[in-house]
């Protein structure tokens, strides 16, 4: 039996490690032990535990209570604390998912403990190192000797940075690297079975537009915060379209700084725009199943935008999922009204087509197939 311990610790780690916990529970059950680690990184009921009780995931066999503000305080305060549950558990291999704080706290305990590092959602880049997760990202592979690739992209953007497979059992000096499809992929296919209709049943089918928001590029500059506020308000009374509007609690605290009273009370109560708190798996699903298109910054939700073919306006000036871009489904937008509704009515007009290119939907067995033959 393999005993790994897994570190999650933001929403969409939750989510992305519910497809392995299920593959372990379902295939592996007689060569895989699972361990998992909650950093407490996210804690809020409607950013956490939601998604443990809504996606069956198994009780964090540990979870840290963080009192940081800051990402170096953060990150260290993880470190500090996961460092003593590795002496205590004395895993095989650590798991890591995606590019947060989280998983750059797991990779450098990892890294010094010299147990070996996997990663999963590795070689992604946005080329863009004032993005926090840039840096996490890159850092998190250098340390990996297991790298999961979702995209070919992100296997090439490995390969220029000297990471390449290499065969043989692996370490951080010749990893193993993989190309395996997405988990999320995974998850939207088997979730989307089993979702009941939610918020959206309330909504005309196909005719409202998703919006969320939480990238600190969007929320800390106050002016370009200011800037989609108005350019949001305007695009929905023009196009005189429904906005359903999750609002991130990052975004929440810095829309509620930014914005007048009056500002702030005109969006909670416009006729068009549903703003309201962060929202289940099950239930965005069911929005981005039924909505017309996505505006997002987000990395999960552009590519679930992909995997229910909607089409999707990315608020930002660079993606890491460059594949949905070259596709022609997604377009990157700035903060100004009149991107928005010039993007928004060529994406309209254009047929979209949405080959498979995240995978079979067995992403989680694939990896977990991996992880039992390369670590010993
Ligand atoms: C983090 C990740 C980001 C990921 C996002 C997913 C880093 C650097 N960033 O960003 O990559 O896309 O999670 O959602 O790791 N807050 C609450 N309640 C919560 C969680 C957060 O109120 O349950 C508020 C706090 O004021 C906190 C702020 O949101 O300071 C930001 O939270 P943090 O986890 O630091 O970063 P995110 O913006 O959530
Ligand atoms: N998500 C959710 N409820 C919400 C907003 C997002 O369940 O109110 C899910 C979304 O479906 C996706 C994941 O959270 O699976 C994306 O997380 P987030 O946008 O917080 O972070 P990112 O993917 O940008 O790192």
């Amino acid at each position: 039996m393999l005993k790994i311990l897994t570190l999650i610790g933001a929403r969409p780690q939750f989510i992305k490690s519910a497809a392995i916990s299920r593959a372990i529970r379902g295939v592996f059950s007689d060569r895989l032990e699972e361990v998992i680690v909650h950093s407490g990184q996210h804690y809020d009921a409607n950013m956490s535990s939601v998604f443990f009780e809504e996606l069956n995931l198994p009780s964090p066999n540990h979870h840290f209570k963080l009192s940081a503000t800051g990402h170096s305080e953060q990150t260290a305060e993880i470190m500090l604390q996961l460092e003593k549950i590795l002496d205590l558990e004395n895993p095989k291999a650590l798991l890591v998912y995606g590019d947060t704080n989280t998983t750059l706290a797991g990779a450098l305990v990892a890294s010094k403990n010299n147990l070996p590092l996997i990663h999963v959602e590795a070689g992604l880049r946005s080329f863009n190192k004032k993005m926090p997760e840039e840096l996490n990202r890159i850092l998190t592979d250098h340390c990996s000797s297991l790298l999961f690739c979702p995209s070919e992209s992100s296997i090439e953007n490995l390969k220029k940075e000297g990471i390449v497979h290499r065969e043989g059992k692996c370490s951080s000096d010749a990893p193993g690297v993989y190309l395996c499809g997405d988990v999320m992929y995974d998850n939207s296919l088997y979730f989307s079975e089993k979702v009941k209709e939610g918020l959206a049943d309330y909504l005309v089918q196909n005719n409202y537009i998703l919006f969320t928001l939480h990238r600190p590029s969007n929320t800390d500059d106050p002016d370009r915060l200011k800037a989609i506020y108005v350019s949001l308000i305007e695009f929905a009374e023009k196009f005189e379209k429904r906005i359903v509007f999750p609002i991130h609690p990052r975004t929440k605290k810095a829309m509620m700084h930014v914005l007048t009273e009056g500002e702030w009370d005109s969006l909670r109560n416009h006729k068009f725009i549903y703003v309201t708190d962060p929202v289940s798996f099950h239930e965005m699903i069911s929005l981005e199943k039924n909505c017309e298109l996505i505006i997002t910054d987000s990395g999960g939700v552009q590519k679930e935008a992909y995997f229910f073919q909607k089409p999707c306006l990315i608020l930002r000036s660079e993606t890491e999922w460059v594949e949905i871009i070259d596709q022609g489904v997604a377009l990157l937008i700035d903060a100004s009204f009149d991107d928005l509704s010039e993007k928004y009515q060529l994406l309209k007009s254009k047929k979209l087509i949405f080959p498979e290119l995240f995978g079979d939907g067995k992403s989680a067995e694939f990896i977990c197939d991996k992880i039992v033959k390369e670590i010993q």
